[in-house]
């Protein structure tokens, strides 16, 4: 008999309650997984008294787990508990690819991310497709990028979040360096993205037609053959917002979250974060232009740490076009207020303006 595929497998409902927080039952398949190929193979530990406990999963898709008699976690990131269009478990071969996916590419740009002590690539331990899609991944202990944000925006915590930024522009300058293909982009997928996210806020109605046909206007100008196509393009860590980098007690930074990896333009992945800076400190401070000593920080060090390989100017007037999409992006959410959604708007206009 035929199910409907809007009905929730039993498979799912079994996978769903592996993961439910407390200990892992002993000698079922994740507890078997645990131990054989993470702890096991990986950690180099072995011995029949390994005893697994699950956190809670909150909202999330991570999930921590330890072993109780070494205090040894990991982090498993599973992809069934993620929400895909509203909904968790379900397309079970679209969860596996994404696992897999991430997998690949954390191992891909493990050397790449190895930068001098400073920063680094989380280490992907193992993955289960047949386990609700898990990888297995080192866990990182410590704050992420935006509470050094927060941090400076609300308590003026200025320096530690410029010294933070700085490691943050000297990864991005060595993954994008050490994988620089020579090869020029055309810039058509940025137009494109521009495109998508104007249509989807027309939609939303957070833009009426007038504005959106004003911003497809002002977009057309970069529509120059060669002004959004980077000369070389590079591996780009695809959605570099603040929560991607996490600082253990250790000093360095440890870049998570590669789903996105790809090549393109160096400029997409410094402009995202600049639009992120400039929508969190106005959330922040109600100031509008609270972000942007920290936005020119950020440059500066991406420019110094990536010097020679790039042209200040081209790449800046790029990253204005990108940083224009990322504050678009940020106000398609709905928990961002009305009166942050409009600033963010505006400021893309502005952006993308000549
Ligand atoms: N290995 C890890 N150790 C500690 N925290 C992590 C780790 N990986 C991710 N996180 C935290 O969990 C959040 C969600 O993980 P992420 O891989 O970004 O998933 P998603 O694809 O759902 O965004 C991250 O923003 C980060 O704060
Ligand atoms: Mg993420």
């Amino acid at each position: 008999m035929e199910m409907p595929s809007d009905v929730e497998m039993p498979a799912a409902t079994e996978q769903a309650r592996l993961f439910g927080a407390g200990p892992v039952p002993r000698h079922g398949p994740l507890d078997r997984f645990l131990r054989d190929r993470v702890y096991g193979e990986v950690l180099g530990m072995s011995g029949a008294d390994l005893r697994f406990v699950l956190g809670p999963s909150d909202n999330g898709a991570m999930v921590r787990c330890d072993e109780v008699t070494t205090s040894t976690p990991v982090m498993l990131k599973v992809y069934g508990l993620k929400w895909i269009d509203g909904r968790r478990w379900d397309r079970p071969a679209l969860r596996a690819d994404l696992m897999r996916r991430e997998y690949d590419n954390l191992r891909r740009v493990q050397p790449l991310g190895a930068g001098r002590g400073r920063h680094r690539v989380v280490r992907p331990f193992a993955a289960a497709a047949e386990l609700g899609a898990t990888l297995a991944e080192e866990l990182v202990l410590g704050p992420d990028l935006l509470h050094y944000i927060e941090a400076a925006a609300r308590w003026s915590g200025n320096g530690e979040l410029d010294a933070r930024l700085r490691q943050a522009a000297e990864f991005f300058a060595d993954l994008h360096t050490l994988s620089a293909t020579g090869r020029p982009g055309d810039g058509r997928g940025a137009l494109a993205y521009l495109e998508k996210v104007v249509a989807q806020l027309t939609d939303f109605r957070i833009l009426t037609s007038a504005e959106a046909a004003a911003l497809r206007s002002v977009g057309r100008a970069w529509e120059v053959p060669g002004r959004l196509g980077p000369p070389d393009e590079v591996l780009i860590h695809g959605d570099a917002t603040p929560t991607q980098f996490l600082f253990p007690p250790t000093g360095e930074l440890v870049a998570v979250d590669f789903e996105r990896l790809q090549y393109g333009d160096r400029a997409a992945d410094i402009g995202r974060m600049a639009g992120e800076l400039k929508h969190l400190f106005r959330l922040y401070t109600g100031d509008p232009w609270a972000g942007e000593p920290h936005i020119r920080h950020f440059y500066a060090a991406y420019l110094a740490a990536a010097a020679p390989a790039v042209e200040a100017d081209a790449l800046l007037d790029r990253a204005r076009f990108h940083m224009a999409c990322s504050e678009l992006r940020i106000a398609r959410n709905s928990w961002v207020d009305w009166d942050n959604r409009r600033f963010l708007v505006r400021e893309a206009a502005a952006c993308l303006a000549p």
